[in-house]
């Protein structure tokens, strides 16, 4: 057990050894507060014309000496930049849009009168690219995390980025620990498959690019069941409450409709637990859930639930603060097994699978007796049971006022 948590950790130190080969920077806000923080790793490899009407590729890194004084940190837009060598530059531009926030440009400006950079180099002059990155949809206060090598191309110049970990409009002065993941790093199995293809974007004139394949046909795949997740928040040492589930997530974004399974592994549980209400919020790398329950001393429920996240068509964020769902009395947990699905909102549909939560009274870390949802009930049989004899007493009834009835007015007939 010991000598594992040791390899762990040594594996631990060796990714954190091998990640501070990057650039990394903090840049500070005027009261020296964090504002944005990045660590990547770039390769440039530029074309340039040299004397002699000829052309040379050189091949450089972005060296972990940079200067980042002259970024920029507004509330809805911000500047990394990065100063480096005789007069070359790096930056990536930020906006905030919604809950997220994505980079709109990185515009990359070299100094061919740089002769060490560019030998030979015709010109003396700073020539400027700019592409446009597919970073969007980072929810905010996490970050951007991206390991995977993402290739830019242009006629003179091809960048390529890794091991990026960049968060813009840091808020309380210190680097989440939260993170959004790029598509090329999450594992294709739960969104359907983005194709990730590098922007090829240069600066100014902007050509139409040669028709490119429409991306827009995704097939519905069937998804396989999501895997149960089980979660414990805990007050003071103690589990105060506990849930476990698998659930999906149908998103409808415009007029595309989509499902994703919410991925367990990974999967960060945090909340609190209050006297009459309590809260549950689930991070994964792709989406956040937020369910808050309360309990009115009888009953609890699931009164609210927020969801946010990104599928291959961008972000979505929603939710209800106005549920009733998932009810039991207070003491006991809730427990549906079938598959269920819940219209959260307009866009939102909520599936679950071997559901049972508890969000108070838990005891000793384990579920109390369950109240389980009709569906799931073996006493379900009986509703024909139970209309069919409601329905015979209804005829009976009937019938018994019908001969009353008969014998009334036949008696009165009579006493006239
Ligand atoms: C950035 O800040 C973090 C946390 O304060 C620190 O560990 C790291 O060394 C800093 N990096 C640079 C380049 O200043
Ligand atoms: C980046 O450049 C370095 C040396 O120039 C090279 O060792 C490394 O393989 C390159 N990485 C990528 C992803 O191109
Ligand atoms: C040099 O590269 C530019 C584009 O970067 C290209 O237009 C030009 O034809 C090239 N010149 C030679 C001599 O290959
Ligand atoms: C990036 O933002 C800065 C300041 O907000 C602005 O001056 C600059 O023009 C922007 N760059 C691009 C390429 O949009
Ligand atoms: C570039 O600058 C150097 C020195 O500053 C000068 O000698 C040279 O003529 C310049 N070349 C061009 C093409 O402007
Ligand atoms: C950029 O990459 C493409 C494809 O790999 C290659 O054909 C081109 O020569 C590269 N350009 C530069 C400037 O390295
Ligand atoms: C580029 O495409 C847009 C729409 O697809 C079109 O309106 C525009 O005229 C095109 N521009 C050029 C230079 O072809
Ligand atoms: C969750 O808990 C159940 C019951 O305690 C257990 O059977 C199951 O293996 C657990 N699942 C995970 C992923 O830990
Ligand atoms: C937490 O538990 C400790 C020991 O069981 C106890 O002394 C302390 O008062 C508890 N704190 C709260 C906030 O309940
Ligand atoms: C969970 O993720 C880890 C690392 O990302 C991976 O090694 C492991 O196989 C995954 N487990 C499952 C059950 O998918
Ligand atoms: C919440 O829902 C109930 C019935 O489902 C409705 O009567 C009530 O007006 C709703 N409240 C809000 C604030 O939407
Ligand atoms: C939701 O469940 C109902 C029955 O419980 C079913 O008829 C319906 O098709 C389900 N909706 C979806 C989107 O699966």
């Amino acid at each position: 057990m010991y000598r594992y948590a040791a390899f762990v950790l040594a594996l631990a130190f060796v990714a954190v050894l091998q990640q501070s080969h990057g650039t990394e920077v903090n840049v500070t806000d005027s009261k020296g507060k964090l504002c944005l923080y990045a660590n990547l790793m770039v390769n440039f490899s530029v074309t340039y014309e040299i004397t002699g009407n000829k052309n040379s590729t050189v091949e450089f890194q972005l060296p972990a000496e940079v200067k980042s004084n002259t970024s920029e940190c507004g509330a809805t837009s911000a500047m990394l930049k990065l100063d480096f060598g005789e007069g070359h530059s790096w930056s990536m531009n930020f906006t905030v849009s919604g809950e997220a926030y994505q980079a709109d440009v990185i515009a990359f400006s070299y100094n061919l009168g740089d002769k060490t950079t560019f030998p030979n180099s015709a010109s003396n002059a700073t020539s400027t690219v700019s592409m446009k990155p597919h970073i969007t949809g980072v929810t905010m206060d996490t970050c951007y995390s991206c390991k995977s090598n993402v290739m830019f191309e242009s006629n003179s110049v091809n960048q390529t980025l890794w091991n990026v970990l960049i968060q813009a409009f840091v808020s309380n002065g210190s680097k989440s620990d939260r993170i959004t993941s790029c598509s090329a790093d999450v594992p294709t199995t739960t969104v359907t498959p983005t194709t990730h293809a590098p922007s090829t974007t240069t600066a100014a004139p902007v050509t139409n690019a040669t028709t490119t394949a429409p991306p827009t046909t995704t097939p519905t795949p069937t998804l396989p069941t999501p895997s149960v997740g089980n979660y414990t928040i805990k007050n003071n040492e103690t589990v105060c409450l506990l849930a476990s589930f698998g659930l999906r997530i149908g998103v409808k974004q415009g007029d595309k409709y989509e499902e994703m399974n919410f991925e367990t592994n990974g999967t960060t549980a945090n909340g609190s637990c209050g006297v009459d209400s309590s809260e549950l919020e689930l991070t994964s790398s792709t989406v956040v859930m937020m369910f808050k329950f309360t309990n009115d001393s009888k009953k609890f429920r699931l009164h609210a639930l927020n969801i946010s996240g990104t599928t291959s068509s961008g972000v979505f964020v929603g939710g209800n603060t106005n549920l009733t769902l998932w009810e039991a009395s207070v003491g006991s947990s809730y427990m549906c097994n079938k598959e269920q699905n819940y219209t959260i909102s307009s866009t939102l549909t909520l599936f679950t699978f071997d559901l049972q939560v508890q969000p108070f009274g838990v005891k000793k870390g384990v579920f109390s007796t369950a109240e389980e949802c009709f569906l799931d009930s073996d006493l379900s049989f009986l509703v024909p049971i139970a209309v069919g004899v409601a329905l015979s007493f209804l005829i009976i009834l009937v019938l018994i006022s019908y001969l009353i009835g008969r014998r009334k007015s036949r008696t009165g007939y009579q006493s006239v």
